[in-house]
């Protein structure tokens, strides 16, 4: 296994594509409308992706057919964009985007509300998104890689929720998966050592119920066993001997705070 370390050329392109992807995050999240195909929300992502100059990674990603997993509710990720599904009032829905910008990926999901939602589905979203800030606390060059499993998995495990942990985070670049893989929960040993330069994409997927879930006939979609709805939230990160640096974050959500958060 090697996990590369990118050169301050490398890095900028990342702060590029990272930025680029944020806004497109910003800019879905503030359109999603009840009645709402998941399509249309695919071919909105695709285009604002395209318009400023980048590739959807995810679009033929092993036969993936659209460039915006959108997982609506228990759907956990890579559902897949349908003329047929239309999102309603009250839904939670994930959106998992990848972006290329001149040969360098960043790979980002939120999941947002739709309209008013229950109390409920709004603590995991929120919470779903602390675990990854929690996390955050611990990616600091000399700490290691499994520092940042067990402090995203301990933090949403505190509330009862289910883990999954059938899918992990991963080190992004020229490619959109490379080494090394991260798990969202405590492991035996402690992974490799941080260091500075290395990018990954940090990604807890959290659930509402059981952390057991099951692939649906499409081959893609993933869904919670139990039917309890799921939340998503990553960013793509540089290590640094200081703070990791959050490269898919827009500045509307640094100014919001988020950067206090860990
Ligand atoms: N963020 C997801 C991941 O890292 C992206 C799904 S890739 C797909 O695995 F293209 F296959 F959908
Ligand atoms: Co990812």
């Amino acid at each position: 296994m090697s996990v590369s370390i990118k050169s301050s050329q490398e890095i900028e392109l990342m702060r590029e594509a990272g930025r680029i992807l944020a806004t497109v995050h910003q800019e879905l999240g503030k359109n999603i409308r009840p009645g709402m195909s998941t399509m249309d929300i695919d071919r909105l992502g695709e285009e604002m992706i395209r318009s400023y100059g980048c590739i959807p990674s995810f679009k033929n990603y092993c036969g993936y057919p659209a460039s915006i997993c959108v997982s609506v509710n228990d759907e956990v990720v890579h559902g897949i964009p349908s003329e047929k599904r239309l999102i309603q009032e009250g839904d939670i829905v994930s959106l998992d985007a990848g972006v290329i910008y001149k040969g360098y990926h960043s790979d980002a999901a939120r999941t947002v509300a739709v309209g008013e939602i229950s109390e409920k589905a709004k603590l995991l979203i929120e919470r779903t998104r602390q675990s990854f800030f929690e996390g955050m606390k611990k990616a600091v060059a000399g700490n290691h890689l499994h520092d940042i499993s067990a402090a995203i998995g301990d933090y949403a495990e505190s509330f009862g929720y289910g883990v999954v942990r059938d899918l992990c985070g991963h080190g992004i670049g020229n490619h959109l998966h490379e080494d090394p893989e991260i798990p969202n929960f405590r492991q035996w040993r402690r992974g490799i050592k941080l260091r500075p330069g290395m990018t990954l994409a940090v990604e807890p997927m959290i659930n509402l119920g059981t952390s057991e879930v099951e692939w649906m006939d499409d081959e893609w979609t993933v869904v919670t066993e139990d039917g309890a709805p799921s939340a998503h939230y990553e960013n793509t990160i540089l290590i640094t001997e200081g703070k990791p640096e959050i490269l898919s974050l827009t500045e509307e959500e640094k100014a919001a705070g988020y950067l206090d958060l860990f």
